[in-house]
């Protein structure tokens, strides 16, 4: 960027010297330079003319190494590589199952460790406006500890991402809550969404939620991170 800078002005600063030098071999006076430095100094000290004059050159070479640079960079091969936009959001699974069994292991208060789970979850995956649990009461989804804003209290189990995470036993991603039908909106904030069912004996007794305020926030790596996650807690707790 300074060389850049130091280029242009160098460029600019000859310019300015061929344009003002006095010809050689023609009479200092008349011509298209004379008249020009005698019509801008009417109006404008000369020196502001070359500051001007060497602005513009810098930002026309600006301008030019810009657009190169960026059609350098589409040009080579790492351009397809480029890290994509998600991969911003991913997160260290390994780590996070290890973290929740540590942060469960051995505590029997099941209310205190769903609600420092939820904490955990909520605090380490990026782009979330919601992360907490569901468990069924006498055939509802009736709310557990969580993270976010108040949200509903009960849901049918025939209703939302919830209810279809537990009827059809298997987590559910979704990539756009407004595509899916029967979604429930307890924050309209609430982009995309996912919900990992949580087992007792192999039979569905409850969910993990996540929200994300983001469209396609969640990603297949999430769903199976999670499902990790939820291994512990049906391990530890359930
Ligand atoms: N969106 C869920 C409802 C729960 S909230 O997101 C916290 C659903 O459709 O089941």
């Amino acid at each position: 960027m300074k060389k850049r800078i130091g280029a242009a002005l160098l460029c600019g600063l000859l310019l300015v010297m061929i344009l003002t030098a006095p010809p050689r071999g023609i009479a200092d006076s008349g011509g298209t330079r004379q008249a020009f430095l005698q019509c801008a100094g009417e109006t404008v000290p000369s020196i502001l003319i070359y500051v001007a004059f060497l602005v513009l050159v810098y930002l026309v070479i600006h301008a030019i190494a810009t657009r190169k640079g960026r059609q350098e960079r589409a040009k080579s091969p790492d351009a397809e590589r480029t890290i994509p936009e998600k991969e911003d959001n991913m997160t260290d699974y390994e780590s996070l199952a290890a973290q929740a069994k540590a942060l469960i292991e051995g505590v029997p208060h099941r209310t205190a460790n769903l609600a420092n789970l939820s904490a955990l979850i909520y605090e380490t995956l990026p782009d979330l406006n919601w992360a907490g649990f569901y468990f069924l009461e006498n055939g509802v989804l009736v709310l557990g500890p969580f993270q976010g804003r108040p949200a509903c209290i009960e849901i049918p189990v025939e209703k939302g991402v919830c209810g279809a995470a537990v009827r059809e036993n298997r987590s559910q991603l979704v990539r756009d809550v407004h595509a899916f039908e029967g979604h429930i909106a307890c924050d309209s904030a609430s982009r995309s969404e996912l919900v990992v069912p949580i087992h007792k004996d192999g039979v569905p007794i409850g969910v993990l939620d996540l929200d994300s305020p983001s469209l396609s926030r969640f990603t297949e790596a999430d769903r199976e991170g999670l499902e990790r996650v939820v291994r512990v807690i049906e391990t530890e707790i359930i």
